[in-house]
């Protein structure tokens, strides 16, 4: 049994998106993870993630281990005990752990999707969504649960935190550079971060959690009415915005400057920030030329999609 999940970017909204404030978010299919879970002839859950140095049985795990504490949830969910299938999970990931590109979030819901099919369970998106979500609020602090939604959904979402899924129709196809800074940065900490300046000033906070949404409410509606090249200078705003939170870094700032002087019509960070992946807005002819710079800029890798 295979089920994979794809990554995701945050086009506009970070960090606002878990004070109540819009924000949209597109899957990334050039980057998954696949579960794979086969019968074995060892007794118990074995589980094989070579991307984290993972080969362990299940019971092995402490009780609040990322991955085992979702199987034990699944499990949870059958009449039989958690040693009692005997199975090997293969997980493997071509997403950048701690990248911002989702890859805690996408490794639960194939992980999920695989153990329901297998136990012929039936769960709907919904209740994969729910259960990813519990899952990142016991790893990830206060999270949004923006990310569990877009990648369980696999389609572009304008989220809100605690209310229906919306998704939105893109007007007009757009090109994306993505480049990674290849430096590891745990969105626990810069969002535990931007609470405790949060906490110290409220209303300075809050109204630059105000000006992001606000961001994101006219990106939408200039993707849904086909002008997507209105996004470069509200990507460039809202990356002075989340400069402001202090969740940029030198590394992040100088691709997002050398995305721009290559020709890039904007640029942002992407996700939690500090390090992880940036992203651009350019017209598809300049992807490569921007790709190109970004890599010379000191991106450790770069993916070009499109938003369709
Ligand atoms: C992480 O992809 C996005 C953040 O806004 C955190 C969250 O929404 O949970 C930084």
């Amino acid at each position: 049994m295979k089920s994979s999940a794809p990554g995701k970017i945050i086009l506009f909204g970070e960090h606002a998106v878990v004070y109540n404030r819009p924000a949209l978010a597109v899957p990334v299919n050039q980057v998954q993870v696949d579960v794979e879970i086969l019968d074995s002839d060892s007794a118990g859950i074995w589980i094989h993630a070579p991307i984290i140095d993972l080969h362990a049985e299940l019971n092995s795990l402490q009780s609040d281990h990322a991955i085992g504490s979702v199987i034990l949830k699944v499990l949870s969910l059958l009449d039989e005990s958690p040693s009692s299938p005997n199975i090997q999970i293969n997980i493997s990931s071509t997403i950048p752990v701690a990248s911002g590109l989702g890859s805690g979030a996408a490794v639960s819901v194939a992980l999920i999707c695989a153990l329901s099919s297998f136990f012929s369970l039936s769960l709907t998106d919904n209740q994969i969504n729910e259960m990813v979500f519990e899952s990142e609020k016991l790893h990830h602090g206060t999270p949004s649960g923006i990310d569990n939604t877009v990648i369980t959904f696999n389609k572009p979402v304008y989220f809100i935190k605690g209310q229906p899924i919306e998704t939105f129709t893109v007007g007009k196809p757009f090109t994306i550079v993505i480049a990674d800074t290849g430096i590891p940065a745990p969105t626990k900490e810069s969002v535990g971060d931007v609470r405790k300046l949060w906490e110290k000033d409220k209303n300075k906070y809050e109204s630059i959690f105000d000006e992001i949404g606000q961001i994101s409410l006219i990106a939408r509606r200039s993707i849904e009415s086909g002008q997507p090249e209105m996004l470069g200078d509200l990507m460039d705003h809202n990356h002075s915005l989340l400069q402001q939170l202090t969740v940029s870094s030198p590394e992040l700032d100088k691709l997002v400057l050398s995305a721009r002087d290559a020709g890039a019509l904007g640029a942002k960070l992407s996700g939690g920030g500090r390090g992880g992946n940036m992203i651009a807005l350019v017209n598809q002819a300049e992807a490569n030329q921007v790709a190109e710079s970004l890599i010379k800029a000191g991106a450790k890798n770069t993916i070009i999609t499109e938003i369709k």
